[in-house]
């Protein structure tokens, strides 16, 4: 069994001061726990300033996203190896506010995220239903679309570097956690499409991580909103350390 994985997704928040000033206090917060992997997602303006405090720590920066390409004409786009050079070391692809703020689709996705795999760098991909699709009772078809788009993206050999993140788009920032059965029940669809490491993610909170992290079939958790306080996000991975 792998160690457990608690990443947290900052969003748009945080300034690069902000960064220097959580990181510098969530460094002794998280030492030492064992068992857990660490990784905060900061804007790409506060990257540079978490690689810099954190280094060290065994805490990895993530990014939000990147493109496919290595360099070239995409206005707005970061790539992966320009991450890459800051030291980050690894980006989220696909979540839920990209597919739907942003207009990105599976196949976007994919390309996404064999460009992060290409660049050497590790990739949390994101998947999940919407409300409406749960309802309509399409959860499974919906899982199954978007995990075969991403296992068709990553070379065997890079599979390694790949964790998936389940996180049902009705659970994320709304307080509405999917229950532990729930998210059990989707992560073991997932599994058994594709086998890699698997976080859930949807108001994950320091009062409800215990629970969700003893599922069998949960390697971890992607965090928001509770990750961006020193004190729940560090009782969240304290729990990913007793669950580990
Ligand atoms: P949340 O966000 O924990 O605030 O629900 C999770 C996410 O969007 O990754």
């Amino acid at each position: 069994m792998p160690a457990m994985l608690i990443a947290g997704n900052w969003k748009m928040y945080k300034t690069a001061a902000e960064t220097i000033e959580f990181c510098t206090e969530l460094r002794p917060a998280l030492e030492p726990l064992d068992g857990v992997e660490i990784v905060v997602c900061p804007p790409y303006t506060s990257l540079d300033e978490a690689v810099r405090v954190l280094a060290g720590s065994g805490i990895d920066v993530f990014a939000q996203s990147a493109h496919w390409a290595k360099e070239g004409a995409f206005t707005g786009e970061i790539s992966a190896p320009m991450l890459a050079e800051l030291g980050v070391v690894g980006s989220l692809v696909a979540h839920s506010e990209r597919r739907q703020l942003f207009a990105e689709t599976d196949e976007s996705s994919a390309r996404r995220i064999a460009g992060v795999l290409d660049a050497g760098l590790r990739v949390i991909a994101c998947v999940g239903e919407t409300e409406e699709e749960r309802e309509a009772g399409e959860t499974e078809a919906v899982l199954r679309r978007q995990v075969e788009a991403i296992r068709g993206a990553v070379e065997d050999d890079d599979v390694h570097r790949l964790t998936i993140a389940y996180e049902p788009v009705w659970a994320i920032g709304t307080g509405r956690t999917a229950t532990p059965e729930q998210a059990e029940e989707a992560h073991a669809l997932i599994r058994s499409l594709f086998d890699v490491p698997l976080l859930y993610g949807g108001s994950v909170k320091a009062e409800n991580a215990a629970e969700l992290l003893s599922q069998p079939d949960v390697d971890g958790a992607l965090v928001g909103g509770a990750s961006l306080e020193v004190e729940s996000f560090a009782a969240i991975c304290e729990a990913a350390a007793q669950a580990a």
